[in-house]
């Protein structure tokens, strides 16, 4: 999709031109601009096809007097006190143009005023949803031969009233870069397990990389076997798939900037080894690398915005297969950080990868790390697929990962880790066990992080309902990119 400002009146665009009306049956500017000079005609028909103004509606207006446009596309704002009406109006604009077939609209920025909302915010949010929307699973072509996206790219021109500025370009251009981010992580997601393998995930970082200039650097087993990564080899050692951990360095800030860290759970596929999975569904458990998609996503998203910014990617990649190798429930295992773990069961793997990825974390002295997982089926029971857990040893880091949910409308919730429910990990067999029973299992799986992220500001996002959805839209969301960029882009 290709993105531009434009200053142009809308009576004068010959496209595809769309405008807005409020619930109260206030006109935008640019749709008072076309009634005006389509002498009321616009008003009229809004009143006799019974538009009411609510958010997401759509009306399309064709041969309007007066203006040269071929279409009029008349959009519901609603109340004008909530973004998520913004939101919902601009993901229909693309849902209908993506059904017109239109290649080439106007977008006119409505005058909002609801909390939170202001142009740059506005701009930035047309281009990633409009970007995320044009997604079609076919992109992987590009992944795997190289070859680009067939689809129609779109020009999509954000029309602003009075004097363009220079930020206005940086806005679309980031919204975009988000939106392509977003796509990515849904390509990584949406790939089969024997094609997304550890090593795929290896190279896809590494040709990444090289392409937006950031540094890749793989570990092998035999490395993380030196490095005592005895918990996370756990895991891989009953398939045939070899782990790997990918160190993704993008250093935009200054050398001495404390990098903010992100770690990605990349389990490529997991059974539940031999605490094996019921098979219903279990082919969704290719998703479980979510966490580590959305790292990709995001480095590859803050690299092609270039912000001045020092974020490392960490992905913890693992196949979790049953087999004669495989680790048995009651096997005790050695982590990096030199803790004790009783495996009670195999399937909770994630937090087994991840606490090694995360005392690794610990020689880049992170101003901040955070690490993002499909990490249990408690935190879908508890809050569905509308927020992502959210758990957290620092307050300040905490809120601001909220916020940066709230404004991205890639929404999180907070859940307590007290020592409460640390208690609950004891083992009488070794240092801690890997589950703490059924009750609060996103907590005690966060409580379980917590205890190799003690170094440094820590935030855990169990992603484990917000990563994809099932059912016949089955498909990876691309969440939560936005999320992270939008962290990332208050930090600089
Ligand atoms: N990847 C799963 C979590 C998951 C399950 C995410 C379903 C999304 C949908 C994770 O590795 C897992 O199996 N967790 C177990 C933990 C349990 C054994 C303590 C779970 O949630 O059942
Ligand atoms: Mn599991
Ligand atoms: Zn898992």
């Amino acid at each position: 999709m290709n993105f531009s400002i434009t200053t142009k009146s809308p009576e004068t665009l010959s496209n595809y031109v769309v405008v807005g009306m409020f619930e109260s049956q206030k006109l935008t500017f640019a749709a008072n601009t076309i009634n005006k000079v389509s002498k009321g005609t616009l008003l009229q028909n809004l009143k006799s096809r019974k538009f009411s103004g609510t958010a997401g509606q759509t009306l399309e207006l064709t041969n309007l007097p007066g203006t040269k446009a071929k279409t009029v596309l008349v959009i519901g704002l609603g109340s004008n006190k909530c973004k998520v009406e913004f939101i919902k109006a601009i993901e229909n604009v693309f849902s209908k143009v993506r059904e017109a077939g239109e290649t080439a609209i106007t977008l006119f920025i409505p005058e909002l005023k609801a909390s939170g909302v202001d142009r740059a915010w506005m701009t930035r949010q047309i281009a990633s949803i409009g970007t995320s929307l044009s997604y079609r699973y076919e992109q992987r072509k590009t992944l795997l031969d190289g070859k680009s996206f067939s689809g129609a790219p779109a020009k999509v021109a954000v029309a602003i009233e009075g004097k363009s500025a220079s930020s206005d370009k940086t806005h679309l251009a980031q919204g975009s870069a988000v939106g392509k981010g977003m796509n990515l992580a849904k390509d990584l997601g949406n790939l089969p397990a024997n094609i997304c393998t550890p090593r795929f995930l290896a190279e896809i970082t590494t040709k990444l990389g090289k392409q937006n200039k950031f540094m890749v650097k793989c570990l092998s087993e035999a490395d993380m076997k030196k490095l005592g990564m005895g918990s996370l080899l756990s895991v891989s050692q009953g398939s045939k798939e070899p782990a790997q951990l990918i160190h993704a360095s993008y250093s935009g800030g200054k050398k001495k900037d404390a990098p903010i860290v992100l770690v990605g759970k990349g389990i490529t596929f997991d059974t539940g080894g031999i605490s094996i999975k019921a098979s219903s569904g279990m082919d969704e458990m290719k998703y479980d690398m979510g966490g580590a998609a959305s790292v990709i996503g995001t480095l590859s998203a803050i690299s092609e915005m270039k912000l001045p910014i020092n974020v490392v990617g960490l992905i913890a990649a693992a196949e979790n297969m049953p087999s004669g190798t495989a680790t048995r429930p009651g096997d005790v295992v050695t982590s990096m950080s030199g803790k004790t773990i009783e495996i009670l069961n195999t399937d909770a793997e994630g937090r087994l990868v991840l606490c090694d990825a995360l005392t690794y974390a610990e020689k880049l002295n992170p101003a901040a790390a955070i690490d993002i997982a499909t990490l249990t089926g408690a935190c879908v029971v508890s809050l569905g697929k509308v927020a992502s857990g959210l758990f957290s040893n620092n307050d300040d880091l905490a809120e601001e990962i909220s916020k940066a949910g709230m404004t991205s409308w890639d929404r999180v919730w907070r859940m307590p880790i007290w020592e409460d429910y640390t208690e609950l990990l004891s083992s009488n067999f070794a240092d801690l066990a890997n589950i703490g029973g059924r009750a609060a299992g996103s907590i005690t799986a966060a409580c379980f992080l917590a205890q190799f992220a003690t170094k440094y500001p820590w935030a855990h996002l169990d992603i484990a309902g917000t990563a994809w959805v099932s059912g016949k839209q089955k498909g990876s969301t691309g969440r939560p990119v936005p999320l992270l960029c939008e962290f990332l882009l208050n930090r600089i």
